[in-house]
């Protein structure tokens, strides 16, 4: 596995289009009681929104697309909605696995899936090794998935395969590779629909230095469209990392000559 470097401890390169793109798909409820619809008709047109998009960060070029689908505080909704989102997981695994392949998308989950059915567990794992080739854009869904969880999951992993290890050998580079997206760079983009200005225990720690739009739109009505205003605004930033204005300007100049 690729090990991809840490925006705190190296300055990664930047492109107008982001390599890496993580999405909280919020609004899908709201878009239902506005339409006198039950709350889980969102659900299900969120799907659609979720096909749209992946095709297009495929044909915009974008590497890595990762969407927070159940978080593990959605646990607390109502059981019918959470049995429907369950039905729903398992109905889209078993719809979307071959289009994904025949796209050559790669299909990866992370959150804890031990809490799920034995069905979704098993599908997701016919559902990855169907996909594992898939080179044209790596698919994640963020499921029963916490930032905390992430963190602490992998501290507890590390500690395991290390029992000796001391305090001080502890490093961002010993820790990274038991993060659940140790296989991806850390999402230049992150994109949050439905109005809510928050991160909602999302990839806490890879989110460091990502881009953070937020957008009226709610997720059903999120389409190409709404994606490329997103690309448009990340377009325009300038991505610091910690220097100055001044110092970004120098290297343009020293890297033109
Ligand atoms: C996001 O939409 C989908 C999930 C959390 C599963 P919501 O269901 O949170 O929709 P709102 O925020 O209530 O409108
Ligand atoms: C975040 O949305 C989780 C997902 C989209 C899966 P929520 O709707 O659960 O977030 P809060 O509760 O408004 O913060
Ligand atoms: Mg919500």
């Amino acid at each position: 596995m690729i090990k991809h470097l840490s925006s705190t401890q190296a300055i990664p390169e930047v492109s107008a289009i982001p390599r890496h793109v993580a999405i909280i798909m919020d609004g899908n409820g709201r878009w239902a009681s506005k339409r006198m619809m039950p709350r889980v008709a969102g659900h299900s047109e969120g799907l659609s929104a979720v096909r749209k998009i992946v095709q297009e960060c495929r044909r915009l070029g974008v590497e890595y697309l990762t969407v927070f689908a159940f978080s593990s505080e959605n646990w607390r909704r109502p059981p019918e909605e959470v049995g429907f989102l369950m039905k729903l997981f398992l109905k889209s695994l078993k719809g979307e696995v071959s289009r994904l392949a025949d796209n050559d998308i790669c299909l990866r989950l992370i959150g804890d899936l031990t809490r799920f059915d034995q069905a979704i567990q098993e599908m997701v794992q016919f559902s990855e090794q169907k996909t594992a080739g898939g080179k044209s854009l790596t698919f994640t869904i963020a499921a029963n998935y916490g930032g905390r969880w992430d963190i602490l999951q992998a501290m507890q992993r590390c500690l395991a395969d290390n029992p000796n290890i001391k305090p001080e050998d502890i490093s961002e580079g010993v820790l990274q590779p038991y993060l659940s997206m140790a296989y991806a760079p850390e999402p230049d983009l992150f994109i949050r629909t439905g109005g809510e200005q928050r991160i909602s225990n999302f990839l806490l720690w890879q989110l460091a230095y990502t881009e953070l739009y937020f957008t009226d739109v709610l997720w059903p009505d999120f389409d190409e469209l709404e994606l490329q205003k997103a690309f448009d605004w990340f377009s325009q930033r300038e991505r610091r990392f910690g220097r100055t204005s001044a110092q970004l300007a120098s290297q343009v100049t020293s890297d033109a000559v």
